[in-house]
């Protein structure tokens, strides 16, 4: 006969010896799990539903049509904050919101990068002159689904460092996408990056990474750009996140300046940045940002 003093009430104490109350700890784990419910106990990530890729690939779409209206603008003599006004007036022209603005204090609605910056570069009086390197780094709220996308571009004629370094920077997200498979791990992505990037005679930032999004700006998981095969979390169809791997031509090494946004180079040498959205499928990855790598 079963005593009741043998039954774990949702108020005793965890059987695992955790000191919780079991309602507070195991009790959820002793049904089966789906995977998104274990993957967001466990490690905080949201399985994006269909419905929700569905607005996050709208929203890549509009980000994609004001990349390519900045692209477009990109010449020596223009300056910065004209970047600035137009992804913010195309973004809100759409019906959404410019992520970045505000974001954290952040004073712009886009960051731009030129050069030693390695990121969150703010739009502002620089003059983009020939032989520069630019970072666009687009972020829209659309619908309430966030897309998150960056390009590098060469103002006028590209030095042989600057085409060294965007084509490196375009080929270590390239490597990074394709490594992005169910049952892969986060660290096959950034191990795909690192080798390929150091390989190449450059180096990866190591204080940014990508980020699961789509719902929020920055959401679980971290994406790092280095690492090592097999180690981390294991990809599944539905994850939503960010490869965006920062490459310097020199040495990794960064600080930011006193406005406590702008990521620079310490040795002054160039860093080049690109930026997806991906969703993993169950065959391995749709970009929700596609462009030519
Ligand atoms: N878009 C950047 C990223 O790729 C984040 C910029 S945060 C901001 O994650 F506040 F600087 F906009
Ligand atoms: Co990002
Ligand atoms: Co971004």
């Amino acid at each position: 006969m079963k005593k009741k003093s043998d039954k774990i009430g949702r108020n005793s104490p965890c059987p695992c010896g955790s000191g919780k109350k079991y309602k507070h700890c195991c009790m959820g784990l002793a049904k089966v799990m789906s995977i998104e419910e274990e993957y967001k106990k466990r490690y905080d990530i949201t399985i994006k539903t269909p419905e929700q890729i569905e607005g996050i690939r709208e929203c890549g779409k509009l980000l994609l049509s004001i990349m390519d209206g900045v692209e477009a603008m990109i010449r020596p003599g223009l300056v910065t904050e004209e970047i600035n006004t137009y992804v913010h007036e195309r973004t809100v022209q759409a019906g959404g919101i410019p992520a970045p603005l505000n974001y954290h204090g952040f004073p712009k609605s886009v960051c731009v990068s030129v050069n030693d910056v390695i990121c969150h570069g703010i739009p502002g009086d620089w003059v983009l002159k020939d032989g520069d390197i630019v970072n666009v780094d687009i972020t829209p709220i659309l619908n309430g689904y966030y897309a998150d996308a960056n390009k590098t571009f060469f103002v006028g004629t590209p030095t042989r460092d600057g085409e060294k370094i965007v084509s490196v920077a375009a080929r270590s997200l390239k490597m990074g996408m394709e490594a992005v498979r169910p049952g892969a791990t986060l660290g096959d992505i950034g191990y795909a990056i690192q080798t390929y990037a150091e390989g190449q005679g450059c180096s990866v930032v190591r204080e940014f990474v990508g980020h699961g999004v789509g719902i929020d700006f920055h959401e679980q998981p971290q994406v790092l750009h280095f690492g090592k095969k097999g180690q981390g979390i294991t990809l599944v169809p539905g994850m939503v996140f960010t490869i965006e791997p920062m490459v310097n031509i020199g040495e990794r090494y960064l600080h930011i300046l006193e406005d406590d946004w702008t990521a620079v180079t310490n040795d002054g040498s160039l860093s080049a940045q690109f930026e997806q959205t991906l969703v993993v499928t169950r065959d391995g990855y749709e970009s929700l940002t596609p462009f030519e790598l």
